[in-house]
């Protein structure tokens, strides 16, 4: 997030990124980010090239250097569930510290995802250290952000609306010029709120989306025991109604990334904290839990046990267009097929070595879909890439010891499969032929 945020915003200001790990900074000022993310590494090579992103490996001069600065540091969870705040922290005292050198008025924007009250009671306290007060010499916004890792170039070039949590009014104003500047003709809504609702409302908006997704998983567990169901035409069937809408309605595998199940964790436990049990939020969590455990059972079903069986896995990240692997469900789907006694085949367009990391010599690694294909006993799709959505039935029937395909992510038209391999997908009710 921080770095697609400066890298856009380079394209129309001068920007000063810094960060405390220096591997990064040589890798940013080489104009290559340290991650897949697609579009990202044709725009920071060309605004480092023209020297409107400059990188710095000094905190103060960070800050002395520019008039805005966006702390956009990782917020993890602890094993409660709780948000971390330690990087907010020391990212603010560094600010704190940098801005006892300047005369001239400075805004601080919190980027980062952080629970209600943090911006307002913990980083003012922080900025408010040394000698200088809100308001008089510095100002303070929050400012979420809603980019998806995959489309975060595009969602951060075309956003929804933009959330300005502010302070004070000279805050919000300061920030809001920014962005009309920025966006120019293309400036979307913007909502200036206070501090804590624009924490609230960054928080609020991923556990509504992976509670849909979640809502969407329910329905699918109810599908498959029912003859000639099939989840994805009942998503579509309500997504259609307006008040619903068609996105987030794909079941699968579950959610995973590093920001729905880290705020949604985060939300509940803040939450607990102030009394207020959010049950809905908790079930959709216990919902994608139990999704790649649900996985591997019909891989189990259409197999029959899976002890000493190989088993292909295609994708691995968890979702397409990004090699992040964090809390994927690939991840458990792979724990449990080992625990179980199979032989794991895996591949995947980007993550396979940050896979291969934690897995190390336990799994096949494979070069291409049809190099994992290969004596398969039965073939898993968990990640939707474009290329997998090309297989063909002959591809799985040429290349697998026994064709059995279960379709996580409902990428495969069931009637060109149909009576041709034996499929099982997320969702999918048993056809009505195969109970009478
Ligand atoms: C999410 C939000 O979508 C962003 O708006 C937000 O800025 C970001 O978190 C963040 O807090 O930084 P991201 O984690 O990149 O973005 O991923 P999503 O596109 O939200 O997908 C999350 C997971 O849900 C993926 O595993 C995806 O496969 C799954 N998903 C999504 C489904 O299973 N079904 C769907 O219909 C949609």
């Amino acid at each position: 997030m921080g770095l697609t945020s400066a890298s856009c915003l380079a394209t129309k200001c001068d920007v000063l990124g810094f960060d405390t790990n220096a591997k990064k900074i040589e890798e940013v000022k080489l104009g290559k980010a340290p991650f897949f993310e697609p579009r990202l590494d044709d725009i920071l090579d060309k605004v480092i090239k023209k020297g409107a992103f400059q990188t710095t490996s000094s905190y103060v001069d960070a800050v002395l250097g520019s008039n805005v600065t966006f702390i956009c540091v990782d917020t993890p969870t602890d094993a409660s569930g709780s948000s971390n705040l330690g990087y907010v922290e020391s990212a603010a005292s560094m600010i704190a510290e940098s801005l006892e050198m300047k005369s001239s008025w400075h805004l601080v924007v919190v980027k980062s995802t952080v629970p209600p009250g943090t911006t307002s009671q913990i980083v003012k306290s922080i900025l408010e250290r040394g000698s200088k007060r809100l308001g008089v010499d510095f100002g303070l916004c929050m400012n979420p952000e809603f980019l998806r890792e995959g489309s975060a170039v595009e969602d951060m070039l075309n956003p929804d609306r933009i959330i300005i949590g502010e302070a004070d009014k000279k805050s919000g104003d300061n920030l809001e010029q920014l962005f009309r500047e920025f966006y120019g003709e293309k400036l979307p809504p913007i909502l200036r709120e206070n501090l804590e609702n624009a924490e609230l409302i960054k928080y609020t908006n991923n556990a509504f989306l992976a509670t849909k997704v979640s809502f969407a998983n329910m329905i699918a567990n109810l599908c498959e025991q029912i003859p000639g169901a099939d989840v994805t035409h009942v998503m579509k069937g309500i997504g259609y109604d307006k008040r619903i809408g068609s996105q987030f309605l794909s079941a699968g595998v579950g959610w995973g990334g590093s920001c729905l199940p880290k705020d949604t964790r985060a939300l509940v436990s803040t939450s607990k904290k102030l009394g207020c049990d959010l049950m809905l939020v908790r079930d959709a969590i216990t919902i994608n839990d139990e999704r790649p455990r649900h996985m591997v059972k019909l891989a189990e079903e259409a197999v029959g046990g899976l002890n000493g069986k190989c088993v292909s896995l295609l994708g691995l990240s968890f979702k397409p267009k990004t090699d992040d692997i964090r809390n994927a469900p690939s991840l458990s789907i792979i724990k449990s097929l080992l625990e179980l006694n199979a032989r794991v085949s895996v591949y995947d367009p980007v993550a396979m070595e940050n896979v291969q990391r934690i897995f190390g010599d336990k799994l096949t690694y494979c070069k291409t879909a049809f190099e994992c294909l290969e004596r398969s006993e039965c073939c898993m799709l968990v990640t939707e890439w474009d290329e997998f959505k090309l297989l063909t039935p002959d591809d799985f029937l040429k290349r697998m010891n026994t064709p059995v395909l279960i379709d996580g992510r409902r990428i495969y038209d069931l009637k060109s499969f149909e009576h041709k391999i034996e499929l099982r997908a997320i969702g999918l009710g048993q056809s009505r032929d195969a109970v009478k």
